[in-house]
């Protein structure tokens, strides 16, 4: 294929492109072959065992390698257990037709006055990002990839450039000002820590936090303006069990696909701002449960002459349907909430143990370089469908105005250099080269470095929670 001219967008900025601008086109472009899913339990309960050979029931749509990977780059402080990563293999001719564009479901009367903040293009910015490893407590060594002696930093600099308008800098300041007395709650896996942990830290810049969290629930508070960040771990955003159900035994982890995780209800109450995020835990294994029927499972399928009647992307959709419906009809929130969408990982030529790579990554992909992956598209697609549902869904009536989809996917498709690769803890002798074979080291392709691509995630929350709480759209 033939690389088009990087399309220069230097006239548009005040400030320098450097010799590459990346443009990013409308195609919706991934990488090949692999998502490799690195992430972490809180309990760690489902994840050794019941590996049944899921290879063999035609409908389901992944490999899985059960063989424990003893350098899973995701010890994280959430688990008590580290789980394995699991190598998703998505095989294309079980879905739907595969997307061509993204979906757009934002339905208020003000959209056409409102500035698209998803589509545009990374640019080079010498400013550099706002806060450094050295400037924020709150960076979990995983993503501190300075820290871990990742060699090249211009990764920090790129910043996202909407077509038709600026994403600001983050200005932790007026952040505060704008949800002063409220609560803004990050809700989802490790990727949602990830983007908390961004949050913390540009706000940590204009002021230190007083810890107020407990065991179930991480919770800062900004005294100057009476602002408080939390988050809680959900890592399907729907109800999960593991005592016996029907045919499937104790300890398999099952989901009641059409019931939100009860703990979030509960929750609520004390939320303004929602950010919620979900996906790649539908890579794991579990059971799939919806109207009291077992419908599926992944990585869990003991019949294998029957077909299962739901995928674990067709789950993942409805999971993402069952938990807004829930949150726009609770009668005591009347909170934003914000879907963050799938994160894009960037696993090339292979996924986690089978040589998949992000190493030496130190520049955004042009856009005539991006290759699909057919798992991110389709996870995104029923995810995005899944919000649509719960948008038009008549009960949920007006309240719909209060849900935004944060539109994220395409962007990060770009990012394959934000992620840690093998900079991802500060262990002197890891493994950062390619050995002699070819293979390249352990890596964390999945999360994000921080300072790094993740902060421009809460840049955007902010300018959401702007237009919604001062009204209007773009920006003059
Ligand atoms: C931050 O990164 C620098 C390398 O850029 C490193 O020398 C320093 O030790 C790191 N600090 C922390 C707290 O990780
Ligand atoms: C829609 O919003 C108006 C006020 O803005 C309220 O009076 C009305 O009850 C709402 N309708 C529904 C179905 O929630």
């Amino acid at each position: 294929m033939t690389l088009s001219p990087p399309r220069l967008s230097r006239s548009v900025y005040p400030r320098k492109v450097p010799s590459i601008a990346f443009a990013i086109g409308g195609l919706t472009s991934f990488i090949i072959f692999a998502s490799l899913l690195l992430l972490s339990h809180p309990l760690g309960s489902s994840l050794t065992g019941y590996l049944y050979g899921t290879e063999t029931t035609q409908h389901l749509e992944f490999h899985h390698s059960s063989s424990r990977d003893t350098s899973d780059p995701n010890p994280s402080p959430d688990s008590t257990i580290n789980s394995p990563p699991l190598l998703t293999q998505h095989r294309e001719e079980s879905t739907e037709a595969l997307p061509t564009n993204h979906v757009f479901v934002e339905k208020e009367d003000s959209v056409e006055t409102e500035c698209d903040l998803f589509h545009g293009n990374w640019f080079y910015d010498p400013k550099g990002p706002l806060y450094t490893n050295n400037s924020c407590p709150l960076l979990t060594q995983m993503q501190n990839c300075q820290g871990n002696g990742r060699p090249d930093k211009s990764y920090e600099n790129w910043r996202w450039k909407p077509s038709q308008c600026d994403l600001p800098r983050f200005d932790a300041k007026k952040f505060l000002e704008l949800m002063r007395g409220k609560t803004l709650a990050f809700i989802g896996d490790s990727v949602a820590r990830n983007q908390m942990e961004s949050m913390m830290c540009l706000l940590w810049q204009v002021e230190t936090p007083v810890n107020r969290g407990n065991r179930k629930m991480q919770r800062w508070y900004f005294r100057s303006s009476s602002v408080m960040i939390a988050r809680m771990w959900s890592s399907w955003l729907v109800h999960q069990f593991n005592e016996p159900f029907s045919f499937a035994p104790q300890g398999v982890t099952k989901l009641k696909l059409d019931q939100p995780d009860e703990r979030i209800m509960e929750a609520l109450p004390k939320f303004d701002v929602v950010v919620l995020s979900s996906g790649h835990w539908f890579a794991k294994q579990s059971v799939y449960i919806l109207n009291d029927e077992i419908v599926g499972g992944q990585l869990w399928w003991p019949d294998k002459t029957k077909h299962a009647k739901v995928s674990n992307v067709e789950a993942f959709g409805i999971s993402v349907e069952t938990i807004l419906k829930a949150v726009a009809k609770h009668p005591s929130y009347k909170g934003l909430t914000i879907l963050r969408t799938w994160s894009p990982d960037h696993y090339e030529g292979g996924a986690w143990n089978t040589g998949g790579s992000c190493t030496g990554k130190e520049e955004p992909l042009s856009p005539g370089k991006l290759v699909k992956n057919g798992f991110t598209e389709v996870m995104y697609e029923q995810q995005a469908k899944g919000f649509q549902r719960a948008v038009e869904d008549d009960k949920v009536g007006n309240r719909s105005k209060k849900m935004k989809l944060m539109d994220i996917t395409e962007a990060f498709g770009y990012r394959h250099d934000g992620h840690p690769g093998p900079y991802r803890s500060p262990d002197p002798k890891k493994i950062t080269k390619r050995g002699p074979d070819g293979q390249p080291p352990p890596q964390d392709c999945l999360h994000w470095c921080m300072p790094g691509p993740v902060d421009t995630w809460n840049e955007m929350v902010l300018e959401i929670i702007r237009r919604d709480m001062e009204g209007g759209g773009s920006r003059p």
